[in-house]
């Protein structure tokens, strides 16, 4: 069983960090095939608590190389920052690999999400500010710069002057905005060169050797599946796939080579940034999820909009991502509620949908039908075994995989490493 894809099957932070984290341990390589540091991975190692962006959570896996691929964009201050703040803590960062072809977040990336957002002004998508959408934006429009770009000057000052171009009109005439200058750009660029220079590689080739050689290779999204730009909730979504299909774009495999894909789902829902939302909570419900749950952005330090769980979404999830396996986490945090709405289809004017709208009107227009499951309150941070959690707590679990569409292989009851009942094995 080589190659696994884990992703989030709702809008994100989900607890992929927890899942890839107790995968490392098993795997040879974790991947990054998409977004930036706009992701935020909490990983609980022993009484260690570890704050990812961009790094895969498999960096802090012995034994484990971690890889950033070529769909990932890379902010190169912020990596090595990163890197470096775990090397302080003696991780050991050394194995990682990084593709030559990631494109790079420079500072006018940045700019240009910030002054959008704010022209945007009540249409804003609510970004994480982090420059993701006009790396991506650039990528598209083929004026990016990639990461094997700083290791030639004469072509990296070629392309900054083309990227800036355009940008500089836009700034200045549009959002009245001091233009910015090649020269600069390019030497603070020029001035990662070295420290990168050791960790580039041909990923493409390094992991398909990887998989013809039966290695373990887990494929990391970040974000979810409603967050993706092609499924997701449109406009209000990330500029990248987080959808299983881009592993293979985002790290240059196959879909042949994929074997297994598992969907991270937490036991409610939550979301960061605007866009439709139909389970959310705005009474003291979802202040309590938020409270209990540690519900703030690990990137943004934003509050996240907390809501039931939603099965229209896992199901939709499932179909999309062809997902084998859910990982259901953070069900601890629903211990001691007398009983749990769960919403099991849409009313959508005066009509009951069971399937993820495709219009998005209608999904604006989304009334949750709720279905009530009884609740429990016995704290279950100990369970070791299915079996362990209280009769109610596993007729929970077992109803959401029933709506969902896949097995429900892993519990998440604590956010430790070990704070996890698996019931059928990833590998
Ligand atoms: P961007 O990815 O910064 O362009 O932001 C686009 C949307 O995706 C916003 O709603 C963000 O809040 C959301 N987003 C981006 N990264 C994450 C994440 O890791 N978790 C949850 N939401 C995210």
């Amino acid at each position: 069983m080589p190659a696994l894809v884990l992703l989030g099957a709702q809008w994100g932070d989900e607890g992929k960090g927890k899942a890839t984290d107790l995968l490392g341990g098993s795997v040879d390589y974790v991947v990054r095939y998409q977004g930036g540091n706009n992701a935020g991975h909490t990983v609980v190692v022993g009484d260690q608590k570890y704050a990812l962006h961009l790094l895969p959570s498999g960096i802090l896996s012995p034994g484990c190389v971690p890889v950033i691929g070529n769909g990932v964009v890379v902010d190169p201050a912020v990596l090595l920052s990163e890197l470096s703040g775990l090397e302080e803590r003696g991780v050991d960062t050394s194995k990682l690999l990084i593709s030559g072809n990631a494109h790079l977040i420079t500072p006018y990336h940045t700019t240009m999400d910030k002054v959008t957002e704010r022209f945007l002004g009540k249409r804003k998508i609510g970004t994480t500010g982090r420059g993701i959408g006009p790396t991506y934006a650039d990528k598209i429009n083929r004026v990016g710069i990639r990461v094997q770009d700083l290791f030639d000057e004469s072509i990296l000052t070629q392309k900054v002057e083309a990227a800036l171009d355009q940008k500089n009109q836009v700034l200045a005439k549009l959002y009245n905005r001091r233009a910015i200058a090649v020269d600069q750009v390019v030497e603070e660029l020029l001035g990662y060169a070295d420290a990168l220079r050791g960790y580039v590689c041909d990923t493409t080739l390094l992991l398909n050797d990887a998989l013809d050689q039966d290695k373990v290779v887990l494929f990391e999204g970040g974000q979810g599946t409603l967050l993706d730009v092609d499924h997701g909730t449109y406009p209000f979504v990330t500029s990248s796939n987080p959808t299983a299909g881009g592993a293979c774009t985002g790290a240059g495999v196959g879909p042949t080579r994929i074997d297994r894909v598992i969907g991270i789902l937490k036991a409610y829902t939550t979301r960061v940034g605007a866009g439709p939302f139909p389970t959310e909570l705005f009474d003291e419900d979802g202040e309590k999820l938020r409270t209990i749950g540690g519900e703030r952005g690990v990137t943004t330090g934003r509050d996240r909009r907390c809501g039931w769980f939603d099965a229209v979404i896992a199901r939709y999830a499932t179909r999309v991502n062809g997902l084998t396996d859910f990982f259901l986490t953070k069900l601890d945090v629903l211990t001691g509620w007398e009983s749990i709405p769960v919403c099991v289809a849409y009313g959508i004017d005066g009509r009951r949908v069971d399937e993820l709208p495709y219009n998005q009107t209608d999904f604006h227009h989304a009334e949750p039908v709720y279905e009530m499951l009884p609740g429990w309150s016995e704290d279950i941070s100990g369970a070791k075994e299915f079996s362990d959690l209280p009769k109610n707590a596993q007729a929970y679990v077992k109803a959401l995989e029933e709506m969902s569409g896949a097995p429900i292989s892993a519990i998440g009851v604590g956010p430790g490493r070990d704070e996890t009942i698996q019931i059928n094995s990833f590998l």
